[in-house]
């Protein structure tokens, strides 16, 4: 694969780059914000999706075994733990099993907790399901963020938490969380009853010295309340196919989640994305391998660039994830104010730090899942920016 090539995604009706001006953007910002990639995926995947086009029938379409044996041979060949078929429930994406979730484990009012600055769809499936949000904000001491557990302790007991919102990797501030870190988080939720949501949608992009933990692999009862959230969408960059593969290992626990789907109306998801979801697992490793070097690239010269050009401007050095967090506080604007300098005076669309909660308004968030002349283009947009401030 050669993603030096710059793919046009104009006119495809592509969120990224073709709903600026619906989103009360100028028409001509470069985007490097929603979490999708520029780059075409593996090619056995389109080759599939298109001999399936061509047969020409979309009917109402299921998985045999073959699906679940795809889904089960990656995370056993690349995060160590085996899942078995009947734990697996299929959702349209990661953001609709955590609504399900909620609404299985859950009745109105009561609280669910979430880490910000976190993933902004967190904070709208908590509140528009009408629970009560309890934040526990995450810290940053020497530039990397770090999890208060007394905090966490004491709210999962005083405001009697129900579900917890886990973000493993965490978006955005690319934190890799540890063994000992979510064996602690799995320690406290066993300890007061809280039902663990692990959001593990972009555990294939961890960086050398970080590697990735499952909830699954936790030792202990945790294992009764957990609900682990995978899918291909990030990995594979196959998030408008809209699969999702959630893993309950707790028969009541899923058979709750089930009745959700089912109560929402949904059975069968979208052919072509169950097609995509198992060739890409199957045949997707060595193109995978090569994306993560070509962003770890990207990650490289965004690094050396901030340095040369934009001292102002600090990246908080991410474990995981493609996005990348700026820390733009030495510029001496935040919130609405930087998000309108990022747009109009350096003509970029990126995703400012005020939408993920927390105290991030210096923030802004950065996806380095594109060509490097782009990432070269939006770094130089924002260098004659910040000169002309
Ligand atoms: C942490 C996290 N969870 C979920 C999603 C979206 O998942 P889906 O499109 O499957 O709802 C994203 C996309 O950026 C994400 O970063």
């Amino acid at each position: 694969m050669n993603f030096d090539v710059t793919i046009d995604r104009r006119n495809t009706d592509c969120l990224k780059y073709d709903f600026a001006v619906e989103r009360r953007r100028p028409a001509d910002v470069l985007p490097l914000w929603v979490a999708d990639m520029d780059f075409p995926v593996p090619e056995a995947v389109s080759e599939a999706l298109a001999a399936r086009a061509r047969h020409g029938i979309f009917g109402y379409t299921d998985v045999k075994r073959d699906y679940f044996e795809a889904v089960a041979d990656w995370f056993k060949a690349h995060h160590g733990w085996t899942p078995e078929e009947d734990w697996l429930v299929k959702t349209p994406g990661v953001v609709f099993a955590l609504a399900m979730a909620i609404k299985a484990c859950t009745v109105e009012g009561d609280a669910v907790l979430i880490q910000p600055p976190v993933y902004y769809p967190f904070f709208e499936v908590v509140r528009d399901n009408n629970r009560h949000l309890v934040e526990n904000e995450l810290v940053l001491r020497d530039g990397r963020y770090e999890i208060d557990f007394d905090k966490l302790e004491a709210q999962f007991r005083d405001e009697q938490v129900k579900l917890m919102i886990l973000c493993s990797p965490h978006n955005p501030v690319g934190r890799v969380w540890t063994r000992e870190e979510l064996e602690k988080v799995a320690a406290l939720c066993v300890k007061y009853g809280v039902v663990l949501a692990a959001d593990e949608i972009h555990c294939d992009f961890t960086r050398p010295g970080h590697p990735f933990t499952s909830a699954a692999t936790l030792a202990g009862d945790i294992r009764n309340q957990v609900i682990i959230c995978t899918a291909p969408s990030k990995t594979f960059n196959l998030a408008g196919l809209q699969v999702s593969n959630i893993f309950i290992p707790d028969k009541k626990l899923r058979d709750a989640f089930r009745h959700q789907i089912d109560a929402a109306g949904y059975s069968q998801l979208n052919a072509m994305g169950l097609l995509a979801c198992k060739v890409a697992y199957r045949e997707g490793a060595d193109w995978l391998t090569e994306v993560k070097a070509y962003i770890e690239g990207n990650l490289t010269y965004l690094r050396e660039y901030l340095k040369q050009n934009l001292p102002q401007i600090k990246l908080i050095e991410p474990e995981g994830t493609y996005l990348v967090w700026l820390d733009c506080g030495a510029i001496g604007l935040t919130g609405s104010a930087l998000n309108r300098f990022i747009t109009e005076k350096a003509r970029l669309w990126l995703d400012g730090g005020n939408m993920f909660g927390g105290d991030a308004g210096q923030f802004q968030r950065i996806n380095l899942a594109c060509s490097r002349a782009t990432l070269g283009q939006a770094l130089e947009q924002l260098r004659q920016a910040v000169e002309n401030a």
